[in-house]
């Protein structure tokens, strides 16, 4: 069993870019509790990190839109935006493991896309800045199209977590597993800034009690009400698949308008 650590948490750029606008309290909480994160992520020892997040016009646009991509390359830059004020530069790759993941998703059925050059934007760059901060641990960058129609249905996504939660158990490095997305956000919309906390403690009800019937029946027109970046909640819906043995607990939820987000963070044990 190499799944040695798995968490979700929020990627907004507001995080690094902005990073007073909540007010202190609500800021020093949730940069705590990240920080707390790191710790319980690095206690498990991980020799590598795969991280999920969501697509943002940043590999793919409309002429080519896979529902799932996988990093194959050595090595990875980012962040692609200067102005979130995370450092930017290059991160190492785990090419063997995305290759073995690679096989093991077709094998199982899932005919992963692959790319063997990948930039990194806020969606990773954002929580790594937090969960790999010196860049020592390499990366498998595997991103889900949340962005355009059609995207993955939730209950692909979770197929999918189960797929790579088996394919783990037969790996022998230790792997810790990150979701970067959501929670709900209505980017660039009327009802910027504007949160659907009922939506978010609902679905973070739906994680801690491993609903998993409720949180993979969500329609994309039900999820369009809470704000379209309400979409990458599919982030954390495949993690609850590779995870899907462990209990979810919460470390952090606020809706944070200065940010545009509902901002979670969740970790199994
Ligand atoms: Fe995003």
């Amino acid at each position: 069993m190499s799944l040695v650590f798995a968490c979700a948490v929020s990627h907004t750029p507001g995080i690094r870019a902005w990073p007073d606008a909540p007010g202190a309290k609500i800021k020093n909480n949730f940069y705590t509790e990240f920080e707390n994160l790191y710790k319980k992520m690095m206690a498990a020892h991980p020799e590598v990190l795969v991280i999920i997040s969501s697509e943002h016009f940043t590999n793919f646009f409309l002429d080519c839109m896979p529902a799932f991509t996988i990093g194959m390359a050595d090595q990875y830059f980012g962040p692609i935006e200067q102005w979130i004020n995370v450092e930017q530069g290059n991160i190492s790759g785990d090419p063997n493991l995305a290759k073995y993941l690679l096989h093991s998703s077709y094998s199982a059925g899932i005919e992963l896309a692959y790319a063997h050059e990948m930039k990194l934007d806020h969606g990773i760059m954002i929580p790594l800045s937090f969960l790999n901060p010196k860049r020592k641990l390499p990366i498998v960058p595997l991103i889900i199209n949340a962005m355009t129609y059609p995207m993955p249905s939730q209950k692909r996504c979770y197929e999918l977590g189960g797929v790579l939660s088996k394919a783990l158990e037969k790996e022998n490095k230790r792997v810790a597993v990150i979701a970067a997305g959501g929670l709900s956000h209505a980017p660039g919309e009327p009802t910027h800034g504007i949160i659907d906390e009922k939506f978010d403690r609902d679905f973070l009800h739906q994680l801690t009690t491993n609903d998993s019937s409720t949180f993979t029946s969500y329609t994309d027109q039900q999820l369009e009400t809470s704000g379209l970046g309400t979409h990458e909640i599919r982030t954390w819906v495949t993690v609850a698949g590779i995870a899907k043995k462990l209990k979810a607990k919460i470390l952090f939820y606020e809706p944070i308008s200065a940010w545009a987000t509902g901002c979670g963070i969740l970790y199994y044990e």
